[in-house]
């Protein structure tokens, strides 16, 4: 398409994306036009640096603007999704899509975009940003009402944005090294299952753990263990995997569903109870897992090495077991 019309075409969809009354499937359509070839152009037809998504309509950065009065921003009436990208490929599409469509029940919120129309649009995101490994993150709120009251009026579309972030394989795939995490207590708010960005209570917690030289938090609640700010967590004694059951107290994590089917099939011994912060510190190993975590070890907690101190046999054999089945998974 030549420079000129694409320009034009860029002005007209920002006209009509410009409009709150159009449906949101109507702008995500349209909103696709906007991209040309294989990256999209600005209004002088040049090539955006990094390209992020709201509304229907692929945009700059500074371009992708919400409402005062967007309750994500009001209220942290929003919830969130994370997806990891392995080789330019999106991991666990559909447990990602199941859990937002928990979340969005839960939430009792519109959806916005349907499982096809997102994963298009998370792929297009991939691919205009070059993303090889990293993440997409898309975000839905409740919309704005106009004004700011507590209770919903009911009326106002979903606000949903995304964006890619890169992060390196050593960081995530090929992490033999394992990090020192630090304890603080879970201050969070009791319906840690919903995926909302409701996130200060973890925000606080990383905080503190990082003055104290640790790379993530391990939560803790009534004497026991959580997880982590960001991420699930695990420890390995006598060759068991333990973790904690699901429940309101932590979040369903994408990585440990896959990791927990896995661990099924590969005959490891798993118990999914509580256990204590002095159990955790006794353990053999524990790690940790994230979408675009994967699996990283733990070698010490609140400064009390695990084991010998170096990513356990437990750990490197489920990061094997993991990674194979990631990389044939990602789609
Ligand atoms: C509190 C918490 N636990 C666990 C996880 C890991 O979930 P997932 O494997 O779906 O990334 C996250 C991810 O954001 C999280 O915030």
């Amino acid at each position: 398409m030549h420079r000129h019309s694409a320009a034009r075409n860029m002005r007209a969809t920002a006209l009509i994306f410009s409009s709150s009354l159009a449906h949101p499937v109507f702008r995500f359509i349209l909103g696709r036009l906007s991209v040309l070839g294989d990256f999209i152009l600005d209004l002088e037809g040049n090539r955006m640096s990094r390209t992020v998504f709201i509304n229907g309509r692929f945009c700059k950065p500074e371009e992708a603007t919400v409402s005062i009065f967007d309750r994500g921003l009001l209220f942290a009436d929003a919830i969130y999704e994370v997806a990891g990208v392995i080789d330019g490929k999106l991991l666990s599409f559909s447990t990602h899509m199941a859990r937002l469509e928990r979340s969005l029940g839960e939430m009792k919120m519109k959806r916005p975009m349907s499982d096809e129309e997102i994963l298009a649009t998370m792929r297009e995101m991939v691919r205009l940003n070059e993303v090889k490994e990293g993440l997409v993150y898309m975000q839905i709120t409740r919309g704005s009402d106009g004004d700011r009251d507590f209770l919903p009026k009911g009326g106002a579309e979903p606000t949903v944005f995304m964006f890619t972030q890169e992060k390196s394989a050593a960081e995530t795939r090929e992490n033999d090294e394992g990090i020192a995490i630090v304890s603080g207590p879970d201050i969070r708010w009791r319906r840690r299952d919903i995926k909302t960005v409701g996130l200060m209570g973890s925000v606080f917690a990383k905080m503190d753990a990082k003055e104290a030289g640790g790379a993530e938090v391990l939560m803790h609640e009534d004497g026991f263990v959580t997880e982590c700010g960001c991420t699930s967590f695990y420890i390995v004694k006598d060759g068991t995997l333990i973790t904690r059951p699901l429940s309101n107290d932590i979040l369903p994590g994408c990585t440990r569903k896959s990791l927990l089917a896995l661990v099924a099939e590969n005959a490891v011994a798993l118990e999914e109870r509580k256990f204590t912060l002095d159990e955790a510190r006794a353990a053999d190993e524990a790690f940790i897992t994230g979408a675009s975590t994967y699996i990283c070890p733990v070698t010490s907690i609140d400064g009390i090495t695990l084991g010998d101190g170096k990513r356990g046999p437990v750990t490197k054999r489920l990061q094997e077991i993991y990674m194979d089945y990631a990389q044939a998974d990602a789609i």
